[in-house]
């Protein structure tokens, strides 16, 4: 009985019906799709002007133009290049350096000079007690001509994408070494 006039109470035109409910329901759906719909079609073009330039980054999948081919020989020569970077709204220059060389095939691949063991640069013939190796300054990281660690560096140089054009060679970004699986 009580529970009866407590339900009167709270409801004092009665309970609302099944039918009430789900108008306002409907109601309730239609007007928050519709806002959502509209908020989303102003804002998802700011979110795209916002991060166009960071999906888009410039400079990776790009081949830029570094030596003449006729130039590379099977001892590694050391080239110097520019890569322009966008990186988001920031536009910058680097100057990147890759030892360039000529296998017994004759096929033309590039090695990224950072070192493998903490980053420094390495450099080709620098040390007179070992001859004919890439030699890192900072903590005595040794590698083959093919990048193949020999000291200290846990893994072998990485290399440049590679693609010869005309009397060009021109590289690309920079992967894991393939070419120490090619002495194997
Ligand atoms: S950074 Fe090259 S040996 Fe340590």
């Amino acid at each position: 009985m009580s529970s009866h006039n407590e339900e009167h109470e709270s409801f004092p035109q009665g309970p609302p019906t099944r039918k009430e409910m789900s108008r306002r329901q409907f109601l309730t759906y239609t007007l928050g799709g519709a806002t959502a719909f509209m908020g989303a079609g102003a804002i998802l073009p700011m979110i795209r002007f916002a991060v166009d330039p960071v999906l888009h980054k410039k400079g990776a999948g790009e081949f830029i133009k570094v030596a003449e081919a006729a130039k590379i020989t099977d001892v590694p020569q050391e080239f110097t290049f520019e890569l322009a970077q966008q990186d988001g709204w920031y536009a910058s220059t680097a100057t990147l350096t890759a030892w360039i060389r000529k296998d017994e095939n004759g096929d033309i691949y590039a090695l990224s000079p950072v070192c493998k063991h903490l980053g420094c640069t390495v450099g080709w013939n620098n040390d007179k007690a070992y001859p004919d190796e890439y030699h890192c300054p900072c903590h005595g990281a040794r590698y083959t001509k093919l990048g193949k660690n020999l000291a200290v560096a846990p893994k072998p140089l990485d290399q440049y994408k590679t693609k010869i054009d005309g009397d060009w060679v021109y590289l690309g970004e920079i992967v894991p070494n393939t070419e120490v699986k090619k002495e194997a």
